[in-house]
């Protein structure tokens, strides 16, 4: 179950590392995170780590469904192999930093090997530290020590919609963030904070990181009223600084209570949906 993967692959892929981040939450970010790494792994035949940094652990929690496998997460994953590896603290001066080994935090699935997952924990917010910034570097260095660009087509890192250093850590480590919206009265606040947290990290780090796009989730019906709403955000200078995907989630019903779980392929609409985010964020990559 938690076989490593290799960082002398012959076939060296060039990874990159995108962040799903929006500092407001229920806006789509865990949903199109695991639902574009499972279509771009599955019919795409890339090969995907997600990241869950987020405490709520809503990644690790669709995969751990998606696989049955919820008993050994409880009993075993969120002990041994999670996120929180990464961000241990040391206990003693003398004592050097060590950045684990990819089979110490990365789990593998048998029956999928284009998914790989490094679990979150809720007991990371036990974790916090403002102003640590050497621990806000950490995935970043895992992924550069561990040549994981090389071994991986996308690394996707499901961020929390919270100023913390898992955010910072997230920000850093990555070439691209993609911002989950929902339409509402509030979708401004979360992107203002976003800007306001990416502009201190820019000042006090060495950050490398674009814009890939702002994607629209749950779309419904349109009316009046969330034409308004969808107008205003538009016409933010912050927003039309990120651009917007063309494409969008609509909301499916079934996401929320289906049988399938919450992956999105697994349902007919939502699967065109993904279909058409997945492939517009390949080519805006390509595009550079
Ligand atoms: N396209 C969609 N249609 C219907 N429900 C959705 C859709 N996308 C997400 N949801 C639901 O909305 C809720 C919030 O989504 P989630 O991805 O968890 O947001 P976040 O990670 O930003 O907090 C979840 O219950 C999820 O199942
Ligand atoms: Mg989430």
């Amino acid at each position: 179950m938690t076989e490593k993967p290799e960082s002398t692959n012959p076939d060296k892929k060039n990874g990159k590392v995108i962040s799903f981040i929006n500092m407001k939450g229920g806006v789509g970010k865990t949903t199109l995170c695991v639902g574009i790494g499972e279509y771009l792994a599955n019919y795409e035949d890339k090969k995907i780590l997600f990241i869950d940094v987020d405490p709520q652990f809503n990644t690790t929690q669709t995969l751990m469904d998606h696989f049955n496998l919820e008993e050994e997460y409880m009993t075993d994953f969120r002990h041994n192999i999670t996120i929180r590896k990464l961000f241990e603290s040391i206990s003693s001066i003398s004592e050097i930093p060590k950045i684990p080994s990819p089979k110490e935090v990365i789990l593998s699935f048998n029956d999928s090997p284009n998914i790989d997952l490094i679990c979150g924990n809720i007991d990371l917010i036990f974790d916090d530290n403002q102003g640590d910034s050497a621990r806000s570097r950490r995935i970043k260095k895992f992924i550069a020590e561990h040549k994981l660009r090389e071994v991986y087509d996308f690394i996707f890192i499901d961020c929390p919609p919270t100023i913390s250093f898992y955010t910072d850590a997230a920000l850093n480590a990555s070439d691209y963030y993609l911002v989950p919206n929902r339409i509402d009265r509030y979708s401004i606040l979360g992107i203002r904070l976003l800007k306001q947290v990416i502009d201190r990290l820019k000042y006090d780090e060495d950050l490398n990181i674009q814009p890939l796009g702002i994607v629209y989730t749950m779309v419904g019906s349109p009316s009046l009223k969330s034409q308004r709403l969808k107008d205003t955000f538009e016409s933010s200078s912050i927003v039309q600084q990120i651009a917007l995907f063309n494409s969008s989630t609509t909301y499916v019903n079934d996401l929320m209570v289906g049988l399938q779980g919450n992956i999105s392929s697994k349902y007919k609409k939502s699967r065109e949906d993904i279909h058409d985010v997945s492939l517009e964020l390949l080519e805006r990559i390509e595009r550079g």
